[in-house]
């Protein structure tokens, strides 16, 4: 390409619109098959809860691919599906008790085969979920391993456990805690030994000491790459090793006690899990399927992903990136959002909180944001629906990995469910008194389409958790009408993603007043991008000209859709009024050429 004709392809991408915006840089950020998953965003489909196409009250995966265009309009990347595996559902799919196969209610492998083939026409990645550190006591596994068949002895951990000196009666090998209340040890009548399970009874932790396990894992690996799949999402990491009971006088180490008042010893946080969390060997095992991605890669030179979860704190967690000499996860999941703040967190909060992840992560990787996902409440109950925009906007103008969990594009709220509706494991375990404490099942309540029944998620009589009452006036069909919307700022917001100063960008990122929180990204030769939000309960003005990349003038990108300012607007930097959760993304661009 000649300079002319470089300039003139220029002018003609920064000049395509989308949704009220100009258009810098490469529309389609997935066409990377190297960087794909640094610039576009992820989001999150709990399947259970997102579409159902038969009309049993339960989301499938015909009912994601009839609606796959959706994602497409909204300007998602790469879709994540929490578990589709055939499953007992005791945790919901998190208790697999085939690896290899669909779950019934979900469909069928051809259900997922033409899932898969639809996102490769539509330019999607698909990302599924692993969950690695346990199976099912419906699994093969744990029944093999039960009956001593050859190969699989040692599958589970399984230990004899103590004898109590004074009444000889058993007891378990160590007062480790299950995150789902009660000891994380499970005493088995048949084989006449406690087996290890960090989550539920149902829920068997596999072995990773044993050479066996590593390897049938990682070909349940290898089997969905050869499927199709971009990628995985890998579960519990921190649960994936414990102590090594040979160096420690061949018993299980307990763990020290927390003295946490009020906490019983049946009741998570009543020790302080220093032997059953967070293990250095975890990480080779991340490290070890990271190589496994990448020796998949060098078929076609694409980039199979692996994003991580694991809550621990910020050292545990920046280990997952890998070490000097080796790869980890490309998106060690950062849960500073869910974990650190909340409604009550100021401006001065979310600076400090940001810029210590920004400041941890090691040189050359990548940072990440999460802002709700299908065990925490959503966003818009944690932190207050009036800051929904202005949170959807620092997932997308942060540096680094966007990713949405399924509705917090709308703004959906935590449904209500009743005692005798819940479903959780973590709910249900822990009684009606301390239900809600601990139930997950109010942000896993099925996606808010349209007010008809069900919110048009399932035409079932009954779903198999309740629709959140607010269905009639918060919905998707709503929001694409309403000239404001949640959604319409989100797909405004998405679209951005492409440019290169989100992409490239530097940041800076600033607390105008306790209340008022400002981030700017810039990029030479490029617009300059910024934001501003109003976290407290009055109006504020802010002076944007202390930052002094900015220019006199902001144009608005986009606003919180309270606010009285529109896409176009010029408003000086030195002034900028704020109602109450009041956001806005500024262009140094001009928008003279958008719709
Ligand atoms: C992860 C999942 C959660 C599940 C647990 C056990 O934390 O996100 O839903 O219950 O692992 O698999
Ligand atoms: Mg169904």
């Amino acid at each position: 390409m000649n300079a002319l004709a470089a300039t003139i392809a220029a002018i003609i991408l920064t000049t395509l619109s989308a949704e009220g915006a100009a258009v810098d840089g490469d529309p389609n950020p997935v066409d990377d098959p190297k960087d794909w998953w640094r610039k576009t965003v992820f989001y999150q489909i709990y399947p259970r809860s997102f579409k159902d196409s038969d009309g049993d009250g339960i989301g499938d995966l015909r009912g994601i691919t009839q609606n796959m265009e959706y994602f497409v309009d909204a300007g998602i990347g790469a879709i994540w599906l929490s578990p589709i595996f055939k499953s007992p559902m005791v945790d919901f799919g998190y208790d697999i008790s085939d690896f290899r196969e669909i779950h019934y209610e979900y469909g069928t492998m051809q259900d997922f085969e033409d899932l898969v083939a639809k996102a490769k026409k539509l330019n999607l990645k698909v990302v599924l979920d692993f969950v690695p550190n346990h199976s099912s006591t419906e699994s093969d596994y744990f029944k093999l391993s039960v009956n001593r068949t050859a190969g699989y002895e040692d599958f589970l951990v399984w230990d004899d456990g103590l004898i109590d000196p004074v009444d000889n009666s058993r007891k378990p090998p160590s007062n480790w805690v299950s995150q789902f209340q009660g000891s994380a040890w499970q005493w088995n009548e048949q084989r006449q030994q406690y087996y290890l399970r960090q989550f539920s009874e149902q829920q068997p932790d596999l072995n990773y000491r044993n050479p066996a396990v590593m390897k049938e894992m990682s070909s349940v690996l290898t089997f969905w790459l050869d499927k199709g799949v971009d990628g995985f999402r890998v579960d519990a990491l921190p649960y994936m090793m414990e102590a090594d009971k040979e160096l420690h006088g061949g018993r299980y180490p307990d763990d020290p006690l927390s003295y946490a008042p009020g906490i019983g010893p049946d009741e998570l946080g009543y020790t302080v899990p220093i032997y059953s969390k967070d293990q250095e060997d975890t990480y080779a095992i991340v490290i070890q399927w990271r190589a496994l991605l990448d020796e998949y890669s060098k078929k076609d030179g694409k980039t199979r992903v692996m994003l991580t979860e694991g809550y621990a704190n910020l050292t545990m967690t920046m280990k997952y990136y890998g070490n000097s000499t080796h790869e980890g996860s490309y998106v060690p999941f950062n849960f500073d959002f869910i974990t650190e703040l909340n409604g009550k967190s100021n401006a001065r909060d979310l600076v400090y909180k940001t810029t210590r992840w920004l400041t941890y992560v090691p040189t050359g990787k990548y940072p990440n944001w999460v802002f709700g996902n299908h065990d925490n409440s959503r966003v818009a109950t944690r932190f207050g629906s009036h800051l929904v925009d202005g949170l959807n906007m620092l997932d997308m103008l942060l540096p680094g990995v966007a990713i949405t969990y399924q509705g917090d594009e709308l703004g959906m709220e935590d449904g209500y469910v009743s005692w005798e509706d819940t479903v959780d494991v973590s709910g249900c375990n822990a009684g009606q008194d301390k239900y809600q404490t601990f139930s997950r099942d109010p942000e896993r309540t099925p996606f808010q389409w349209d007010n008809t029944t069900n919110a048009g998620f399932s035409s079932a009589t009954k779903t198999w958790l309740p629709v959140a009452q607010n269905y009639m006036t918060l919905n998707l069909a709503r929001q694409k009408e309403s000239p404001r919307s949640h959604f319409k700022v989100y797909k405004a917001l998405a679209a951005a993603r492409a440019k290169p100063t989100l992409q490239e960008g530097a940041w800076n990122l600033r607390a105008l007043s306790d209340q008022v929180f400002a981030l700017t990204r810039t990029l030479e030769g490029h617009e300059t991008l910024s934001m501003v939000m109003n976290m407290g309960s009055g109006r504020e003005t802010a002076d944007m000209s202390v930052l002094k990349e900015l220019p006199q003038t902001l144009n608005v990108y986009v606003a919180s859709i309270d606010s009285n300012k529109n896409p176009g607007d010029s408003i000086q930097a030195n002034s900028v009024s704020l109602e109450a959760g009041e956001s806005v993304v500024f262009t140094s661009a001009s928008l003279e050429c958008s719709s």
